[in-house]
């Protein structure tokens, strides 16, 4: 999985995303490059259009959406046997669970790393991540770093791995 939280748990509110941060950007971007990555389709449609350079599979239960350059699969199941098939075809070392709350919820038993940006604010907000259970989940390697803008939250890049 990847996901950035709020120190409340907030990761987004309207469907929209709740902060700006140009870095986590980037970092979103070098960590799923070339890697599937499985998304709720409120997800999908809060960034609007498949992202380059990797297979965007999105879960509905709509059996008319669809959406060009987008693998559109009904359930969890055949998410990730989508991005498995995927990962071995185009030798990905992994594949990636980007959200938003239901999937990640669904997730959590299936995954074995969490990229997890912690932002450091409380949001208001109408979707949260689950606190991790740190007797199941140890962190791995921490990165901190500070606003390089005035107003703009702290954050860290940190990696826990299932035990
Ligand atoms: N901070 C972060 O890192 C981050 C990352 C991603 C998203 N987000 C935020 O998370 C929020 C969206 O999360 P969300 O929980 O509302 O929506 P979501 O998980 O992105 O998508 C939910 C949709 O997925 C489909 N779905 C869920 N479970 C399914 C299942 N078992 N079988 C078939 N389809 C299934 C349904 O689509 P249909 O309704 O089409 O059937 C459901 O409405 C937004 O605010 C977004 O900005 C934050």
């Amino acid at each position: 999985m990847i996901v950035a939280v709020g120190e409340n748990g907030a990761i987004g509110k309207e469907n929209k995303m709740l902060w700006h941060i140009p870095e986590d950007f980037k970092y979103f971007k070098e960590t799923t490059m070339g890697k599937p990555m499985i998304m709720g389709r409120k997800t999908f449609d809060s960034i609007g259009r498949p992202l380059p350079g990797r297979l965007t599979i999105v879960i509905t239960r709509d059996e008319n959406w669809s959406y060009d350059g987008v693998k559109v699969v009904h359930d969890l199941d055949s998410a990730l046997a989508a991005a498995f098939a995927e990962a071995e075809a185009k030798n990905a070392e992994e594949v990636m669970v980007v959200g938003g709350a239901q999937i990640y919820q669904q997730a959590m038993e299936h995954t074995d790393r969490i990229y997890y940006t912690e932002v450091h604010q409380s949001y208001e907000c109408d979707a949260r991540f689950p606190a991790l259970d740190k007797a199941i989940w140890q962190e791995v390697s921490r990165e901190d770093h500070q606003a390089k803008i005035d107003g703009k939250p702290d954050y860290s890049f940190v990696v826990f791995d299932k035990k």
